[in-house]
């Protein structure tokens, strides 16, 4: 071994990791380095970037050691997490391929190849990939959590559950891994429609991590609201939508058949509202509404309670203003400052419309419009909370919620904007007006 690479091993045995990534640095300048050598350093190098987070740079000196070694599968390893630590998919499933091809029995690759197959849209690639995992790793909590979560979004929800069951039992009570782990078997059970199951597995995390590094808390006070709830936490709405964020777009247009943007679209255009107005799309998500909506603002914004959410809205770059909000509290501050309000798939999150369109009725100007879809209950004058925890209201407390704020009903019609276990959901299309 060069001294340079036995320095920096030395150094890191001291506990001294900016002195040995000095040190590496200056040897690797070395341009007539022997390539064994070089290899040795950079993959040492690759490793310590990784520790501190910095994806691209150990993808790049991982690349640089793999050249001197391509065999070397902890590198090839690093290599993948980097890479998907990074986004770049394409890069990252064949970095997978080749790990694979080299060790088909790395459970990491598996893991990766499942989640990539799965955003490729090729669920039947993606399930194998998964079963590989719960056979390769079955005890591994930290890849189970990952691949429960591939499962829950690939319709298997109960192959989740069952994977993370023993594990789960035999865990060790300190093992780091099990609060993500049991979190990610309570959205298993949520998604099996077993509310007490997932409070089980919430429990469990919240027991195991008392600080609630994952969120459980959050999901576990949204699942012990009641159906005699009237509100669901925001805490909970947010901790939903916040992990849902990356994969919303795809889910709801592709799986769900969500068309509530371009419905709206629809209704405002039959009734010839628009354009030039100052439209404000409260709940915006990642800003699906504002694509249909953008030619009819003179200016658009939006909010949301999601984080994440409006994050994703803002690389869309369609809205001249974008804040993280709730609903009711978010319009208060801004009375009269549009002529469009729009809420599309969102009032299924709060209970009793009266705050909501006592704020939506302040939020207008005089004239302006509020148009919203929501989910259809059975009992015309009231609201509910149903198991999938979202909420539907009566078309009699709609009408009695927009009257109460001084807005009138100009439409008020069935209409699915979203499908369930391959069925529509009943559903209002809804525009009201404040008279000027
Ligand atoms: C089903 S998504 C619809 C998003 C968007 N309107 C669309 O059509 O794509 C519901 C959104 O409402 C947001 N939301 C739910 N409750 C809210 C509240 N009380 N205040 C603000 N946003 C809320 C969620 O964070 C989520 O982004």
């Amino acid at each position: 071994m060069s001294d340079f690479l036995a320095r920096a091993l030395e150094l890191l045995d001291q506990g001294d990791g900016d002195a040995a990534l000095a040190v590496l640095y200056g040897g690797l300048g070395d341009p007539d380095m022997d390539p064994v050598l070089r290899g040795e350093a950079s993959g040492l190098l690759a490793d310590l970037m990784a520790e501190r987070g910095d994806a691209l740079a150990a993808a790049s000196h991982y690349a640089q050691a793999l050249l001197a070694d391509p065999d070397r599968r902890s590198w090839r390893r690093g290599h993948v997490n980097a890479l998907m630590q990074l986004a770049d998919r394409e890069a990252a499933r064949a970095a997978c391929e080749t790990l694979l091809a080299l060790r088909p029995d790395d459970a990491t690759g598996h893991r990766h190849m499942a989640f990539l197959t799965l955003e490729a849209g090729d669920r039947t690639q993606a399930l194998d990939h998964a079963r590989e995992v719960l056979f390769l790793a079955p005890r591994d909590l930290g890849l189970l959590a990952a691949i429960a979560d591939v499962l829950v979004r690939a319709d298997e929800p109960l192959m989740a559950v069952e994977a993370l069951e023993t594990a789960l039992r035999k865990a060790h009570p300190a093992d780091p891994d099990l609060a993500p782990a049991a979190v990610a078997q309570a959205r298993a059970w949520i998604a099996l429609g077993e509310p007490k199951k997932a409070e089980k597995s919430l429990l469990l995390a919240l027991d195991s991590d008392p600080d609630d590094r994952t969120g459980a808390g959050a999901l576990l006070e949204g699942l012990s609201a009641g159906a005699d709830s009237q509100t669901l936490p925001p805490a909970f709405v947010r901790a939903l939508f916040d992990t849902y964020a990356d994969r919303f777009d795809r889910e709801l247009v592709g799986k769900l058949r969500y068309d509530a943007p371009s419905a709206l679209r629809a209704l405002l255009d039959a009734q010839k509202i628009g354009p030039g107005l100052d439209v404000v799309d409260a709940g915006c998500g990642t800003g699906l509404a504002g694509v249909v909506l953008r030619d009819l603002a003179a200016t658009l914004a939006g909010f949301d309670l999601s984080p994440r959410m409006v994050e994703r809205a803002r690389a869309r770059g369609l809205y001249d203003d974008l804040w993280v909000g709730e609903f009711v509290a978010g319009l208060s501050t801004r009375p009269e400052g549009c002529d469009l309000l729009v809420a599309a798939d969102v009032l299924v999150y709060l209970g009793d419309l009266g705050p909501v369109m006592q704020a939506a009725s302040l939020a207008l100007r005089p004239g302006g419009w509020f148009a919203f879809t929501c989910e259809a209950a059975d009992d015309p004058d009231g609201f509910l909370l149903h198991e999938g925890r979202r909420f539907a209201h009566g078309g009699g407390h709609i009408r009695a919620s927009a009257a109460a704020a001084g807005l009138q009903v100009q439409v008020l019609r069935p209409h699915s904007s979203r499908h369930d276990r391959g069925s529509p959901v009943p559903g209002w299309i809804c525009l009201c007006h404040k008279p000027a």
